[in-house]
């Protein structure tokens, strides 16, 4: 990766997972460690940009480098990068942010009252990236994860396409990879391009991405 890159240039990333509180003791949540995320803002400080990382609960350090945003949920995650969106030039959306989230958060411990079976009513967050990309303040490259358990391919592209996102790096989540572990692999999708990226080191993968996310913002001056 070409040290110097996006010197100039500012990158905001998203990375962790979201909290969704139930009550005031419990929560909904996802497997993501920030790992990916974190590596991501490394690697955009080594190419020079400055660097805004807006990050779910995670147990990790984040570079000294970087402006860190913490947040707990998707509502706080959306309002956070939303405030921050002007001026960004490329934006990275690799949290792992709820789908759902309960309807109602009790003001009380749920208490358990002798039931077999409780029902929680969920309703759908916004999404941030489709947010981003919607936005009048959209920034010139959007890039997205899709975290797939089946038909990497197939619905890492659909979900570039609805979301409108100029770049997509899919990967299988379970069994040992993607989600906290300290390796990935990735399939990257481009309108009319795309590559993959080996299975490796969460750093060095971002180094990798970060040269095609390079390539792509760069080819966009010239169409
Ligand atoms: O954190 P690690 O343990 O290192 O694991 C890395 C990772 C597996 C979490 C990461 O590589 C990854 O895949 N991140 C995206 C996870 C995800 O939420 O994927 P998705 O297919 O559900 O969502 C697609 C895209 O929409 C993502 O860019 C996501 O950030 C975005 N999204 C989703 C829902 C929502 N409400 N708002 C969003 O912006």
């Amino acid at each position: 990766m070409a040290p110097g890159a996006l010197t100039g240039q500012r990158v905001m990333i998203t990375a962790g997972p979201t909290h969704e509180a139930i009550d005031p003791v419990r929560y909904i949540a996802n497997r993501s460690s920030g790992k990916m995320g974190y590596a991501l803002a490394e690697a955009a400080l080594a190419a020079g940009a400055e660097v805004i990382l807006v990050s779910g609960p995670v147990h990790l350090t984040a570079p000294t480098a970087c402006q860190t945003i913490s947040v707990e949920s998707a509502s706080e995650m959306l309002e956070q990068v939303m405030l921050n969106i002007r001026q960004t030039d490329i934006f990275i959306g690799c949290a792992a942010v709820a789908d759902f989230r309960p309807a109602v958060i009790e003001g009380q411990k749920i208490k358990k009252q002798g039931r077999q079976q409780m029902t929680l009513e969920l309703e759908a967050t916004t999404d941030i990236i489709a947010t981003v990309s919607a936005s009048e303040y959209r920034p010139k490259l959007v890039v997205g994860f899709a975290a797939e358990t089946e038909l990497l391919a197939e619905h890492a592209d659909s979900k570039r396409q609805q979301k409108g996102l100029d770049i997509i790096a899919g990967n299988h989540v379970g069994k040992g990879i993607g989600f906290a572990s300290e390796e990935n692999a990735l399939e990257v999708f481009w309108s009319g391009g795309g590559q993959r990226l080996p299975r490796q080191h969460k750093r060095l993968l971002a180094d990798a991405l970060m040269t095609l996310i390079i390539e792509r913002y760069h080819a966009k001056d010239t169409t």
